[in-house]
């Protein structure tokens, strides 16, 4: 068993520059199928702002030593030093070597075996091709190097490999040479000229289909842009490359940002562990977010390519041209970006519909490790293992926190920072300090207490009473702020909060907004929230208005104010923020559920309260609201989001009144679901256009409730669209809805979806998963035999997810079965996954962070899972980090 003082943790307070940087990277691949030869040439020198070293110390993991010069002199065995983590080279025992002034040469030839890799970390053979993955600390089980990000260096890299197997042999900037060997082996040279971290490194070799395209920059460069993916798949790859374009103008257009490199290249990989990598010039994509066609991509995979594709291409200025000093400061490239993206897609799509999303991420996810054993702040001070910290914290919040400088400095405001910051750091690695000082000084404003959202971990909590004087006509606001302990931290400082709102007249209009003292803390329809309490007192209030706090969730805050059905009544169909309108409406339902867990709790029975069925129906008929607007506001709250929003739950009642509420709404407006479905379900020629999509979107909800129904009609309807169905967001929908459903034929259906689909793995594991996420009860059975099926692979990250992630994140009622074969299911996955793939099987451990939240047996059985992971031999310290933490 791993225990505490084994296992080393890293900190933030101990950042010191590298001893020595490498000016240049010179790389020499031998490809072979069992395995690998890289030969290095570093050249070196004593970095002139660290303390000087008579050593070098390189990382260097899973690394088979072969040979060892310095300036061509070999080096003995007294000289240098290897152990399971590091190299370190005695400089001052190296003849006449002047390494405190002068640059040397470092060469390294090693042996890998990329063939046996099944971590996805480094350079690994998948499905006949070699890739890599880098980011974080990958680049160390390539060779010996200063794996840092601070550490920046010119690469040239040679591949060899064997031409008919590999004909696409591929790195990181320009190609400059290429040619024929002896022995049926060929060889190019690739050669980047900007200066990366070795994160940024890519490597790919294999037998690929190849769509080109080019683009055309504002400055009238020509880029060409290629993307690489599995033979057989090339007319999936249009919509990315379509994507790519748009993601290129967009850049643009609004932030003045043009690519730099001749070539982008974008390679699709079946084997990877998280969604792709912006490897400079050279991307490497799950091709989870690459591949989209129609038949087998639904309208949502078509937004997730279009917003990954638009992500790893916004890296290249935030992450590549300007990168991390260390790894603590990974949001300031990851939350940047995700916002970058985020904003990117709402332009694409819709704000208000990307903005939901958006949040219900934040809420049913983030908020969930915010108040769990792995809370953080975005600016992390400490970890065991980097890679557990590519969190919804470092990239969601990070991207609220983003969003927060967005509002205060207004669309202008944030640009000035943006270019400030571009033109003082561009080619550097620097901190998320950095980042904060460019945007202070590009618009004078004081954000020294705004700098706490970096610092602080925990979910903000904001309590907000009102009182209206008539006489006066003064509504006045008090708002009180706390933060919850985390681990760690407690007595958090108050944080300036950007609290966007409205107060809405009789009509549902906004009154204007005035204070009566301190007009500063007032900023339009922002009020800065800054003190642990504070009051507001605004002036000419006619009437009693109808208060809409947190429009468009202007930050990642709890909002507690107490309002009456009434006014949610009215906020759903009057608000003109539409996030808030969308909020409102949730707020009904939850209130709704929390009221029947009571009645259970109680031993009452459960009523249906009919003042819900009005402000349904209106929904329903509205014809100024966009379809997937009201897609999402007639679905009922998360329940992960729920179960959040109190101390402990009873999830047993909790998941019955989910159903209860469902079953309720389908019974009471049973004629208008099947009306609406009807006149936004369609067979004819398939469109994806925004209509249509937001058609497809509200008939899916639609046909929901209508299956909520269990009745014999409704199922018709399901099976015929998926069965009937011309593309796959229908089939899908069809699909999950019936295998959640008692329909008795659902078996049959599965089985002639698989035989329809087994060739296309993207859709099969849309197959595992709708079975793996069945609420009812022989799933844990059924799941047992889907990772003995023929498709399933352990080795492959997308399976693991689709079955086991999906059972054990997705599935509240199976996973957290009262037996507690939930987590021993879970437990058992963990166990065969912790050596094969450590990074796939921590993310699975992270489902057992909530127990807390569980009834005690509930808890008594998790903790035992936990306990029984921790007792694992040679645990990797990706699983034992998360487990050591939950149990803390
Ligand atoms: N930088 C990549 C992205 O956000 C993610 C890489 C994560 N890799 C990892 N091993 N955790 O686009
Ligand atoms: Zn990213």
């Amino acid at each position: 068993m791993k225990t505490s003082d084994s296992i080393p943790v890293k900190y933030r307070k101990d950042y010191k520059p590298s001893a020595y940087l490498i000016h240049e990277t010179k790389l020499d691949f031998d490809l072979f199928d069992d395995h690998s030869i890289v030969t290095a040439r570093l050249k070196l020198q004593a970095n002139p702002n660290a303390d000087p070293s008579d050593s070098l110390v390189l990382d260097g993991e899973e690394l088979k030593l072969l040979e060892i010069f310095i300036n061509g002199q070999k080096l003995e065995s007294a000289q240098y030093e290897t152990d399971s983590e590091q190299l370190t080279v005695w400089l001052d025992k190296v003849h006449n070597l002047n390494y405190q002034q002068n640059s040397f040469e470092l060469m390294t030839k090693v042996r890998i075996y990329p063939n046996t890799n099944t971590s996805l970390e480094g350079l690994y053979l998948s499905n006949g091709k070699f890739c890599t993955q880098c980011e974080a600390e990958g680049f160390r089980k390539i060779t010996y190097y200063s794996d840092r990000p601070d550490v920046m260096s010119i690469f040239t890299v040679r591949i060899e490999a064997a031409q008919q197997k590999y004909p696409h042999l591929l790195s990181n900037g320009n190609q400059t040479e290429h040619g024929k060997l002896a022995n049926g082996r060929h060889y190019a040279i690739w050669h980047d000229p900007f200066r990366k971290p070795s994160y940024l490194f890519a490597l790919c070799a294999g037998n690929y289909d190849l769509l080109e395209d080019h683009f055309k920059t504002q400055s009238g460069r020509k880029i060409k842009l290629e993307i690489y993916v599995d033979k057989g798949k090339l007319e999936q790859c249009h919509h990315a490359m379509a994507s790519l374009k748009k993601a290129m103008a967009w850049d643009e257009e609004v932030f003045g940002l043009e690519y730099d490199l001749d070539i982008y290249m974008v390679v699709a990989v079946g084997d990877f562990n998280m969604g792709a990598m912006e490897n400079k010039g050279l991307n490497i994509f799950n091709t989870k977010y690459v591949l989209a066609h129609s038949d087998t991509a639904t309208d949502q995979d078509f937004e997730d390519v279009e917003a990954v594709i638009a992500h790893e291409y916004f890296h290249n200025w935030t992450g590549n041209r300007v990168t991390c000093r260390d790894w603590f400061q990974l949001s300031l490239k990851e939350g940047l970006t995700v916002f970058r993206d985020q904003q990117f897609t709402a332009d694409q799509t819709d704000h208000a519909v990307k903005r939901i999303e958006d949040v219900k991420v934040i809420r049913s996810h983030q908020f969930a490790e915010d108040a769990g054993p792995m809370a953080h702040p975005i600016r992390p001070d400490s970890y065991i293992e980097m890679n557990n910290f590519y969190t919804v914290t470092v990239y969601n919040k990070g991207a609220e926190i983003i969003r927060m400088y967005h509002t205060l400095l207004g669309a202008g405001g944030f640009r000035h920072g943006m270019d400030l910051y571009f033109e003082r750091h561009d080619g550097q690695a620097v901190t998320c300090e950095d980042f904060v000082c460019a945007m202070e000084d590009a618009n004078e404003y004081d954000l020294k207490q705004f700098r706490r959202w970096y610092s602080q971990a925990g979910t903000p909590e904001l309590t907000v009473t009102s009182e209206y004087d008539e006489l006066h006509r003064k509504l006045t606001l008090h708002v009180k702020q706390t933060c919850p302990d985390t681990p760690g931290q407690s007595n958090k400082q108050p944080f300036h909060i950007p609290l966007k709102l409205g107060l809405l007249d009789k009509e549902g209009k906004d009154l204007p907004l005035q204070l009566a003292a301190n007009p500063e803390q007032l900023t339009g329809d922002i009020l800065h929230i800054t003190q642990l309490e504070q009051s507001f007192e605004f002036t000419e209030i006619a009437q009693q208005p109808v208060l809409s706090l947190l429009r468009n969730f202007s930050a990642p805050v709890r909002l507690h104010y107490d309002y009456n059905d009434h006014e949610l009544a009215f906020l759903f169909a009057h608000d003109s923020d539409p996030f808030n309108q969308w909020e409102a409406g949730q707020r009904l339902f939850a209130r709704v559920i929390w009221q029947l867990c009571a009645e259970q709790e109680a031993g009452e029975v459960m009523q249906f309260p009919l003042h819900l069925v009005n402000a349904v129906q209106n929904l329903l008929s509205s014809e100024s609201l966009d379809g997937r607007f009201k897609a999402l506001a007639l679905t009922l709250p998360d329940i992960k989001a729920l179960i959040e929003e109190v101390e402990r739950v009873n999830l047993d009642h909790l998941i019955v009144a989910h159903n209860f509420l469902k079953k309720e709404l389908a019974c009471q407006l049973e004629m208008d679901w099947l009306v609406h479905y009807q006149a936004n379900h369609h067979v004819g020629k398939f469109q994806q256009d925004k209509t249509s999509i937001a058609q497809r979107a509200f008939a899916g909800v639609c046909l929901s409730y209508l299956v909520a129904l269990e009745k014999p009609k409704a199922y018709e309807l399901a099976v015929s669209q998926l069965l009937n169905s011309n593309n796959m967001t229908d089939a899908e929908t069809g699909l999950k809805l019936l295998m959640h459903s008692n329909y008795e034929d659902k078996q049959q259906l599965a089985d002639d979806f698989y035989q329809k689909w087994q060739n296309e793995d993207l859709v099969v594991n849309k197959w595992f998963m709708s079975q793996a996420t069945d609420p009812s009860d022989p799933t844990i059975e059924r799941v047992e035999t889907l990772i003995e099926h023929p498709a399933f692979d352990l080795k492959n990250p997308n399976k693991v997810r689709a079955v086991v992630g999906a059972f054990a994140g997705a599935n509240l009622a199976q996973f957290h079965r009262k037996d507690g074969q939930g987590y021993v299911f879970l437990a058992e996955q963990i166990k065969r996954l912790y050596s094969v793939n450590p990074q796939t099987a921590a993310r699975l451990t992270g489902a057992f962070n909530r127990w807390k939240k569980f009834d005690d047996e509930r808890q008594r059985l998790m903790c035992e899972q936990l306990q029984g992971i921790l007792q694992l031999p040679d645990l990797s310290k990706d699983v034992y980090e998360i487990a050591s933490k939950a149990l803390g």
